[in-house]
């Protein structure tokens, strides 16, 4: 082989490692049900909370911050926020499924071991804003990276994690009392599990569908129909074990 075309992948996956990493993907969860009472080993919180902050960040900029949340006084106040929230978004939605949508278990923040608050600073870089100048909100998304890995890395650990949006942020922010120049991304409920679904809640209930992948696909521009090929590739896919979409 050439010089050129040498593949320096001294590191390189063996095919074990990579269904591991895609294995990680297809099957982790959203937990709200299912949480054990036992306490998450600090040092396995500590591998997850390291590959959170390994994610990617716009500028390097490394956004994030933590906020483990263990006491059961402050989490009761926060499902108190879950309720309320919840309640001012049910009109929201459409009259027919208002029914289903009440009976959806929809968080786990008193049933878990812990919760944790994953933060954006938004003023961390804020002298030098590189990639962020048209585009500020990218340290968001950079946050949005580290809740992922953190997700992936608990799913590899066996360790459930849901995430809770019905909360209205600014009641978030005074109950943690985060500065005004941090915002509050994600509320997670962590803990070890009795199982994780082998499909997502709102799938079981009947909420949602997983969309086929081949008609989010466009060639060339958002209207470019094509890639049939690629598209015949996708369907030759398995998802190992997990249903296909
Ligand atoms: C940004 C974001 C916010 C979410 N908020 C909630 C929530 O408030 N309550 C909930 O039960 N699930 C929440 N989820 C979980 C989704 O419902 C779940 O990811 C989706 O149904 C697919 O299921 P899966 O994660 O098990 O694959 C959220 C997920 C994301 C990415």
């Amino acid at each position: 082989m050439p010089e050129a075309m040498t593949v320096h992948d001294e590191d390189g996956f063996d095919q074990p490692a990579r269904d591991a990493v895609y294995r990680a993907m297809f099957t982790r969860r959203d937990v709200r049900s299912h949480f054990l009472p036992a306490a998450l080993d600090d040092a396995v919180l500590a591998r997850l909370l390291l590959a959170a902050h390994h994610a990617p960040s716009v500028g390097f900029m490394q956004p994030w911050n933590f906020i483990v949340i263990r006491d059961a006084e402050r989490r009761e106040k926060v499902r108190d926020l879950f309720l309320a929230a919840r309640d001012l978004e049910l009109p929201a939605i459409e009259a027919e499924r208002q029914a289903l949508y009440r009976q959806l278990k929809l968080e786990g923040i008193r049933e878990s071991a812990l919760n944790i608050c994953v933060t954006c600073n938004r003023e961390r870089s804020k002298h030098s804003p590189l990639g962020r100048w048209h585009n500020p909100e990218m340290d968001l998304y950079s946050t949005v990276c580290a809740v992922q890995n953190f997700w992936l890395a608990a799913r590899a650990e066996g360790v459930g994690v849901g995430w809770v949006s019905i909360i209205e942020p600014q009641a978030l922010k005074s109950l943690l009392s985060i500065p005004e120049h941090v915002t509050p991304i994600a509320y997670l409920c962590v803990g070890r599990v009795t199982e994780l679904a082998p499909r997502p809640d709102l799938e079981t209930h009947g909420w949602g569908q997983r969309l086929p992948l081949s008609e989010l696909i466009m060639s060339e521009t958002f209207s470019g129909p094509g890639e049939t090929l690629l598209k015949s590739a996708i369907a030759e896919l398995k998802t190992g074990g997990a249903p296909p979409g």
